[in-house]
């Protein structure tokens, strides 16, 4: 099969030499590349700007900013079997970029921003898609019920929620992962290489389940 996955943060310029952007380090999505390639499937991974190397064999697509990301994802996901979005976007952008330095001010600024547009609520919205779109959450709080929230309204099959005081930067996680039939599955605190090998099987079950019913068929590798 072929996977498409997102990972790392996204930068959004203010001026030429600064950015709104997140913690993100990339791990979870490169894990996750990781153990797909192990499996023996192909894998699109699509990263913004992390300290990582794109695992070998991957066809890796750079990009900085979430209109990059979103447009590279529109681009590869009708060429893909399974989706799994694990990039930390930014929610909000500077409404206009400065094309010069903003020189330091005594009084102080105020910045507007304005929303991105969320990159796995549009593959969600598309009623024609055929690869399995899987979403990951990250939380402090409230973690299933924002989760299956989130799941619901960006229409994903599978959503993979984690607090982010546990994963975020660090090469453990613990997850919650949330069906859309209801089903949930946790899996306790482990290296996040063994989280993704986990996530891969669980994918690959969900995908084959789902499309056979559809009676589509899943280009396997050959
Ligand atoms: N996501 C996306 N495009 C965005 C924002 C988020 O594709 N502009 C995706 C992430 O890759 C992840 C999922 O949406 O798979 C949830 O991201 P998260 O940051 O947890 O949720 P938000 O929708 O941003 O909601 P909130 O920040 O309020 O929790």
């Amino acid at each position: 099969m072929t996977f498409l996955i997102t990972a790392g943060p996204t930068r959004e310029a203010i001026d030429p030499v600064r950015y709104i952007s997140n913690r993100s380090s990339g791990k979870m999505g490169y894990a996750i590349a990781k153990a797909a390639l192990d499996a023996g499937h192909k894998v699109t991974l699509i990263s913004g700007p992390v300290n990582l190397a794109p695992p070998r064999n991957t066809k890796f697509i750079s990009v900085l900013t979430s209109d990059e990301m979103f447009d590279a994802v529109h681009r590869h996901a009708d060429t893909s079997d399974i989706c799994v979005l694990c990039a930390a976007v930014a929610d909000y952008k500077p409404a206009q970029v400065s094309p010069v330095k903003i020189k330091k001010c005594a009084d102080g600024i105020s910045l507007e921003l304005i929303p991105t547009r969320d990159i796995l609520q549009s593959l969600g919205e598309r009623g024609d898609r055929k690869f399995l779109l899987v979403g990951f959450a990250a939380e402090t709080d409230h973690l299933e019920a924002n989760a299956t929230e989130k799941l619901r309204r960006k229409n994903c099959d599978i959503i993979v929620a984690n607090d982010v005081r546990v994963g975020m930067e660090t090469d453990q996680n613990e997850l919650v992962i949330l069906f859309r039939d209801g089903e949930m599955k946790r899996i306790s605190r482990a290296p996040k290489q063994f989280l993704a090998c986990e996530l891969v099987k669980i994918f690959l079950k969900f995908a084959t389940k789902r499309f056979d019913k559809k009676d589509v068929m899943i280009t396997e590798r050959t």
